[in-house]
């Protein structure tokens, strides 16, 4: 043994030749820290989703990352996913995420949580607002996973969105190209509520 660190009741690890061993109650520690890991995984064609991503992931803490490098692993690394994609066509999703679609529908989500948020345009395209977050949640939505981030339909002019189930917006929309202005306190108050639950 070369040294050891130790607290009044127990030691904290202990290096043995070349080996460290950590205290059992260190090792549960980092295994809460790794389940309670967040991450936030967008789709963008033009990149406005993605600086969307970008600002979520810094006020939460975390990385985000491009849906093209959503991986089984990636998933299984973490306990939360905030999933992010702007719509195209007529209120389809970003071409990246069918391929990560397949790969969350692979994986076990039921013991994940999950946050959806996406770009639209409800000025072009009011018939088919966000559509998009509602083909993702219709994707993923009997894995079993916690959805969390529903959002009130109210301060939104749109005449139809997929992403409205049971009155309420699936996850966040977001309006860059008409109401770029509401984007930031709307980002803070979904934040506030989504974070409890993280
Ligand atoms: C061809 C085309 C189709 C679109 N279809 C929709 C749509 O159906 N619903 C919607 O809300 N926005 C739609 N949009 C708006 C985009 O989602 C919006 O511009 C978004 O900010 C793009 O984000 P991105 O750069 O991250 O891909 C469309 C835009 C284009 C150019």
């Amino acid at each position: 043994m070369l040294w050891q660190i130790k607290s009044p009741t127990f030691e904290y690890c202990t290096v043995l030749g070349n080996t460290l061993i950590l205290h059992p109650e260190i090792l549960a520690i980092l295994d809460k820290i790794k389940m309670n890991k967040t991450i936030v995984v967008f789709g963008s064609s033009t990149g406005t989703c993605e600086a969307i991503a970008e600002k979520i992931a810094q006020k939460l803490g975390c990385e985000a990352i491009n849906v093209q490098d959503l991986t089984a692993e990636v998933v299984e690394n973490n306990q939360n996913l905030i999933l992010g994609t702007s719509t195209w066509g007529a209120g389809e999703l970003q071409d990246d995420w069918y391929d990560g679609l397949r790969v969350l529908q692979s994986a076990n989500l039921a013991d994940k949580t999950i946050a959806l948020f996406g770009c639209g345009d409800c000025e072009s395209y009011g018939d088919t607002f966000v559509g998009g977050i509602g083909e993702l949640y219709n994707g993923i939505k009997e894995s079993g996973a916690t959805f969390v981030g529903a959002v009130d339909t109210d301060g939104y002019t749109f005449d139809d969105s997929e992403a409205v189930v049971d009155g309420k917006f699936v996850g966040l929309p977001l309006d860059d190209v008409n109401e770029d202005d509401k984007t930031d306190s709307r980002i803070d108050a979904w934040i506030a509520e989504i974070s409890p639950n993280l």
